[in-house]
């Protein structure tokens, strides 16, 4: 995305480790991402059928200037050369943003930049901007990701206003959880999302929490629950094709919610384009359902590029320089950093 000339140039290096990817990127106001490498620890964790945190932790450890060195040998630009440093400082897993914010505050210490705390959530918010076709504010945005699922109003960099958010599990959760009841490995999105194909529509029916509630909130517990209830003495010697059926009914329902929301958000708002960000925002059969509303509804849908809708560096690098161009103040040359594995996204509102 090219910039007004009245702000600020500069190039933030970012990094991202709250969970189980590694991200590094360089972001450049002017010229836009030179560079990003990712690695995910999805491998090493499916053994166990979840994130391990300490193994998360120590993968971060190994990967992350491996990762740093390969970012600036594709830019193509000396360490010098950056502004800033940007890092996740939540939320997350404690030890893994440990990692992210040492390494980053240490980078900042050595080279003498000044280093700013980002919270995820406003990467993957602000992630659809990174794109060749990016929405202008004001816009609604649905964050789907493993830990959340929130609808919010954005007026700007900094200016988010929660519209409506889950009530117990997150739609990512979700996914995962329903995908390991029909035995499909970590993580369950995708698994579940590409099943679902061969199963067919309306064998099974599973409710649709919250679908006629008359705020934006969401609910996903009960059809993670129905789910079991499905399944439930049956998983042994379920059949492949009634797995898929199962697959189908739980993507139908949850799409159907997370759709049905994201209408009653932009009629509330009456704005016309919505932003979807987030992992779960990869899901094809959301973005089928969500594409179909849009024509027929006459409002705008953005996605970020499939790359960046997980966990990325991009992001990070992205809103660390989002943030620094309204204010170029707030990166410090501080370097004691703590981290915050619980932060909420309201907290970091400009205005
Ligand atoms: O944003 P993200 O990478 O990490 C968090 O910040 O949580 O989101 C990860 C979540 C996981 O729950 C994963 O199963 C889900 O996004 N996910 C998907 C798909 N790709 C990733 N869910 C449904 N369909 C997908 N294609
Ligand atoms: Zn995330």
């Amino acid at each position: 995305m090219e910039l007004s000339k009245k702000l600020p140039i500069m190039i933030v290096l970012g990094v991202e480790s709250s969970c189980d990817e590694t991200g590094i990127a360089l972001y450049d106001t002017q010229h836009g991402l030179l560079a990003h490498a990712l690695h995910s620890q999805v491998a090493m964790h499916e053994e166990y059928g979840g994130v391990v945190p300490e193994l998360a932790s120590r993968d971060h450890i190994r990967r992350a200037i491996p990762l740093m060195e390969q970012v600036f040998r594709q830019a193509g630009v000396p360490r010098s050369a950056i502004d800033a440093i940007a890092y996740t400082q939540g939320p997350g897993l404690a030890g893994a943003l440990l990692v992210g914010a040492s390494i980053a505050c240490g980078l900042g210490l050595s080279l003498d930049k000044p280093v700013l705390g980002v919270h995820h959530l406003e990467g993957h918010l602000l992630s659809p901007l990174l794109a060749s076709d990016p929405p202008e504010f004001p816009f609604v945005a649905l964050l789907v990701s493993g830990g959340h699922t929130q609808l919010m109003r954005v007026d700007g960099i900094g200016q988010y206003t929660l519209l409506g958010e889950t009530v117990d599990d997150a739609a990512g959760e979700a996914f995962d959880k329903s995908a390991k009841l029909l035995g499909l490995g970590y993580p369950g999105g995708p698994a579940i999302s590409r099943l679902a194909d061969f199963g067919d529509a309306g064998v099974y029916e599973l409710p649709r929490p919250m679908l006629h509630s008359k705020d934006l909130n969401f609910s996903f517990s009960g059809l993670k629950t129905a789910v079991l209830t499905l399944v439930k003495n049956r998983i042994a010697n379920i059949c492949e094709q009634d797995k898929a059926n199962v697959a189908r009914a739980f993507v139908d329902a949850i799409v159907d919610v997370l759709v049905a929301k994201c209408l009653k958000a932009l009629k509330q708002t009456g704005l016309k384009r919505l932003v979807i960000a987030g992992g779960v925002g990869a899901n094809r059969q959301l973005r089928d359902a969500l594409d179909a509303a849009a024509q027929k509804r006459r409002f705008r849908v953005y996605y970020p590029e499939l790359e960046f809708c997980t966990d990325n560096g991009a992001m990070i690098a992205f809103a660390g320089a989002m943030r620094l161009q309204i204010n170029p103040d707030a990166a410090k040359r501080d370097y004691a950093f703590n981290v915050k594995p619980r932060w909420p996204l309201e907290e970091i509102r400009t205005a």
